[in-house]
Formats: C-alpha cells, structure tokens, sequence
C-alpha cells in the first residue's frame, strides 16, 4: 500500500515536470538573444531538479576548454577567470564523455578542485553535471550545484537535466547562429522600418474623425510601402541563395547587344522622366552567361545611372572586348558611364556592401543598398568582375566582365 502511494507520487512528479519541460522548451525556442536565453536555462534547471545553483560551460572551440557562460552562484566579473582545461575536473570529464555525472559529497571526489569554490565564496556540496549536446556533439555541460535538503539526486533528476540539456543546447546553437549572422540581424532591422510606418499608418486609418483627404494620403504611403517590403524580402532571398552558393546558373549564349537594348527600354519612362539620354554603343558579342540574371544587374546599374544622375543628364552604355579571364575564358566588358555627382574615394571601398547606401543621396532616393551588392555576386559567380571608376562632380563608370561565348 505504502509502496502504491510512493509510485503514485512519484508518477505525478514526473508528469508535473515533464509538463513543466514541455513548456519551457517552448519559451527557450522562442528565445533568439543568448543572454536571455542562458538565465532562462540555468533557472529552469534550479526549478525542475530543486537545487541551490545552477551553471553553464561551453566550449571554446579554438583551444577546447570550457569556460563559465553563466552561472546563478558567481559574479559575472568572476566568471571570466575561470577556465576548466579540456577533460579537466568534473565538468571536463561529462564534455569529454557526453555523459552526465552525479557527485553526491564533492570532498569525497578525487577529480573536484576546490579552486572555483575559492575564487567565488561558494561552498560547493554536491554537483549533478549533465553534457549540453546538438546532433552528437557536445557544446558544453550544464550543472546543478547542491541539492537543497541536503539528499541526493535520483534518476529522475538526471533525466530531466538531461532532457533539459538537449533543448537547451539547441536553443543554444540557434541563438549563437543568429548572432552570427549579421544579415538576418540586418534584414530584421530593414524590414522594421517599413513594418513600423504600416503599422502607424494602420493606427491612423483606425480613427473615426480622420478627413477624406487624410486617408487616401495614408492609403498612397501604404502602398508604397508595402511594395518595398516586396522588393526587400525578394532582393533578401536573391542575395542569400547567392551568398551560400544554392543559386544555379542557367547559362546560354545570347546577343549581348539586344540584351543591352531591352534593359534600356525597361528604365527609359525612368530616364525621360528626368530627361536622361541613354547612349548605346554595342558591337556585335554573344555571350555566354545567364541571360536573366544579367539583365537583373543591367537594370540596377541603369536604374542607379538614371536615379544618381542630374537632371538633363547622360548615360552611355559601351561593350567591348575585355582580354581573357580564368581558364583563358575570353571575356567581354559593358561599361555603364554617368554624369551624375559621383562617389568620393571613401564611399567608393564600401560601394559593394550589403545595405550601403551614402548619405546625400539616400535622403532624396528609394533604395534598399542591395542592387550593387547582388550585382556583385551575380558577375562573380560567372567567372567575371564588377568594377567602379567614380570622380566626384562628373560621375561614376560601373563596369561588367562576362564570359564570351567560344566556339
Ligand atoms: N551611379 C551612381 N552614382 C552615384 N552613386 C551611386 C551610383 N550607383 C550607386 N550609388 C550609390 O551606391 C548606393 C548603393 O547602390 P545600390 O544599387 O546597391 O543600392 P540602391 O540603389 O540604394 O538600392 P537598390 O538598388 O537596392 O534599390 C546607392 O544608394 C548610392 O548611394
Ligand atoms: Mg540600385
């Protein structure tokens, strides 16, 4: 009968905990910034194994030791002093191992230095210490410090931490690949903008007493917005498929000339609109490249000559022979020469940046800063060049290299 009881009780403590786990697996996946993330561990690993402290050591993958990400008992200026050389102690046995460890009386283990317990003023009882692994490779190792009441861990706490600590180290590794990668960052920051002015904007549509006028003012910026979220998340998608190498060339030959001429017409209402004359002068070259894809940096090019250039301006477009390129590919080069206001030395060495757009011109012209920068791996993945001659007040030459086609 006693022993039912003890089963029963025990039953609804694991169904509690897992209960909890499912949840806090949730709010640890839904956690991007690693700071945060870390606290939310440590304090989910306290709660679920009822224990005093709580710490996280990580990898350093460049020498292999591990090092204090956070822990609950140490001050943060401590924790930098702290390294755990690789395979060292007990932490360093569970990374080495991928197994968790439990110590219920640390003065009766060989392996514990009471070095950390000095430095940070802790006095360190027991330590139940579990491997913070993602697709069989161990990140780290998370540890629970002194079971409150003074008893010991059983399989169900190690359980627990363990499944906690296969969440947490994917929650982890997403986190760290996030801070990574400054073009998501970057991407969220762009798209916040035109979110935020559709969001104001939807605010205002929302008030009953606001004039006629008004709204169809709101209804216009709506749009325009709208349609530069479109363009910068297909630009965003186009420039990280180009990045990781998943896009594939459709390589042809075609008649570079007529490909010129077809990009013109596209941005001439664009050009007379400003009354920029566009000169072409092409001789005959078939090209060997993907067609599409190089009309995409014709565009911006001319979309740039047309939108960076004064009133009554110029732009001419050459073709010519450009010697040999890798592999003694024969290369042809177009060139597209403005008579805008050019761009300084020092703006000229970030031209091809994700985002970079300079200063004077970015207040008076749409732009999300990418067109040069997708040129840029667009001509790359031909085998080709982009280049930029600029001389500020006069104007800016943008210049391609692409593959001719060989007999
Ligand atoms: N022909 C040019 N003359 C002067 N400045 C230029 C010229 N072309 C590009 N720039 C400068 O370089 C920046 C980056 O150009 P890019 O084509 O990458 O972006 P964008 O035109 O601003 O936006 P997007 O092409 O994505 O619509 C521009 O914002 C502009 O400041
Ligand atoms: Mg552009």
């Amino acid at each position: 009968m006693t022993i039912a009881t003890n089963n029963t009780d025990s039953n609804t403590l694991m169904l509690s905990r897992y209960q909890r786990l499912i949840e806090i697996s949730q709010q640890l996946n839904s956690t991007l910034d690693l700071g945060s993330l870390l606290k939310k561990i440590i304090s989910a690993a306290k709660e679920l194994t009822n224990t005093e402290a709580a710490s996280i050591m990580l990898i350093d993958p460049s020498t292999g030791d591990l090092r204090f990400e956070i822990a609950s008992n140490i001050k943060p200026q401590d924790m930098e002093d702290i390294i755990i050389p690789k395979g060292s102690g007990i932490a360093g046995w569970v990374a080495l191992h991928g197994e968790p460890r439990v110590i219920d009386d640390v003065t009766k283990e060989p392996t514990w230095t009471r070095k950390v317990d000095d430095t940070i003023e802790f006095q360190t009882r027991s330590i139940l210490a579990v491997p913070l692994r993602t697709h069989n490779k161990v990140i780290g190792v998370l540890e629970g410090i002194n079971k409150i009441g003074g008893g010991g861990w059983d399989e169900s706490d190690i359980n627990t931490l363990t499944t906690l600590a296969g969440q947490a180290a994917i929650a982890i590794e997403n986190a760290r690949l996030f801070q990574q990668s400054d073009f998501i960052a970057e991407m969220v920051h762009e798209l916040r903008t035109p979110l935020a002015a559709l969001k104001a904007s939807t605010v205002l549509l929302m008030r009953p007493d606001l004039p006629d006028n008004k709204r169809s003012d709101i209804i216009t910026t709506m749009h325009s917005e709208t349609e530069r979220l479109s363009r910068l998340t297909s630009d965003f998608l186009d420039l990280a498929r180009l990045e990781s190498g998943r896009t594939r060339l459709d390589i042809l030959r075609f008649d570079l000339k007529k490909l010129i001429e077809e990009s013109v017409d596209v941005v001439l209402p664009q050009a007379s609109d400003k009354h920029v004359n566009i000169y072409i002068e092409c001789d005959h070259f078939t090209a060997s490249a993907d067609r599409g894809k190089i009309k995409q940096v014709l565009l911006n090019l001319l979309t740039n000559a047309i939108k960076y250039n004064r009133e009554k301006g110029e732009i001419r477009v050459q073709a010519s022979e450009a010697g040999e390129g890798g592999e003694q590919q024969p290369l042809v080069q177009v060139a597209v020469a403005d008579t805008g206001y050019g761009i300084s030395k020092e703006h000229q060495k970030h031209m091809f940046e994700k985002f970079y757009r300079v200063s004077d011109t970015a207040g008076f012209t749409q732009g999300t800063g990418l067109g040069l920068a997708i040129a840029k791996q667009i001509i790359e993945a031909h085998g080709g060049q982009i280049t930029l001659e600029s001389e500020q007040g006069r104007g800016s030459t943008f210049a391609i290299t692409l593959p001719l086609a060989t007999r």
